[in-house]
């Protein structure tokens, strides 16, 4: 009597987990269609192909395609001061949450979705494994906060990493980051960001 009751109990439980899981899930998966609206305004920099950061000079990075809960994330991050890109704190200041997960949810179906099962371009350099096993193979990541790497603009992620090196970017991942970039040597850095950036993944988005 007393395993039926537990077994019946366990039972509810599990449903009640199950309905927390969908609807975290419902709200993740944003409008994309609302998103789609809200990135006009972004497309003269990140739909612009030979668009530069004006200083220091490296290229605007690829968003279309990106992990929607990274996206999440990286706009969080902006909105609330954590990363210091003037432009794009800016850019990020008057986002509420939903459009947030709205423009994630846009942005992360703008493109063919990246494949993690990809085939690996070239060779990896053997200091990849250091980022492989969180950053995917072919810099597609099977754990959706951590970012795409693939067909990133290779002077952007080397952007990237000085941030994390200096301290420009805070928040819990940014630190983890910043451990993971300092164990390598400069050349292996260069080498394996390069060997990222030449993977099949992320794109300019689609002026239309
Ligand atoms: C004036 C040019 C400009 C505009 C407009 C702009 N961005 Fe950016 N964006 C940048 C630059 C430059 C960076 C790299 C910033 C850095 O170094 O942290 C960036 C970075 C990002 C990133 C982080 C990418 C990553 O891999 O971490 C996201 C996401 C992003 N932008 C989304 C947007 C969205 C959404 C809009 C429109 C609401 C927008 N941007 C408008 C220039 C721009
Ligand atoms: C433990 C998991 C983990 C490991 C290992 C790891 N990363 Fe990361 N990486 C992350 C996460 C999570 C982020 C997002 C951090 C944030 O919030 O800014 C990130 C961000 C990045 C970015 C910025 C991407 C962008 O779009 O702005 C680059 C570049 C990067 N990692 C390169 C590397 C390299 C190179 C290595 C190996 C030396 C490495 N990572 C190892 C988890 C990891």
């Amino acid at each position: 009597m007393h395993s039926k009751l537990f077994m019946y109990r366990k039972w509810q439980f599990s449903l009640a987990i199950v309905a927390a899981v969908l609807s975290v899930q419902a709200f993740a998966a944003g409008d994309a269609a609302r998103g789609k609206l809200l990135t006009d305004t972004c497309k003269g920099c990140h739909a612009v192909d030979s668009y530069a950061n004006a200083y220091p000079a490296y290229h605007v990075p690829y968003i279309a395609g990106q992990s929607a809960d990274y996206t999440v994330s990286a706009l969080t991050l902006y909105r609330d001061g954590n990363r210091t890109h003037p432009t794009m704190r800016a850019q990020a200041a008057t986002l509420s949450d939903q459009d947030i997960q709205d423009i994630a949810a846009y942005l992360s179906s703008a493109v063919k979705q990246p494949d993690p099962a990809a085939t690996v371009r070239g060779v990896a350099p053997s200091a990849a494994v250091a980022c492989t096993a969180c950053h995917g193979a072919a810099g597609i990541s099977l754990i959706p906060m951590n970012p795409y790497l693939a067909g990133q603009q290779l002077d952007y992620l080397e952007q990237a990493v000085l941030q994390y090196k200096n301290g420009d970017r805070k928040g819990p991942n940014a630190i983890a980051m910043q451990a993971q970039v300092n164990a390598l040597a400069e050349e292996d850095l260069k080498a394996t960001l390069a060997f990222f950036a030449a993977q099949d993944g992320l794109e300019i988005l689609p002026m239309n």
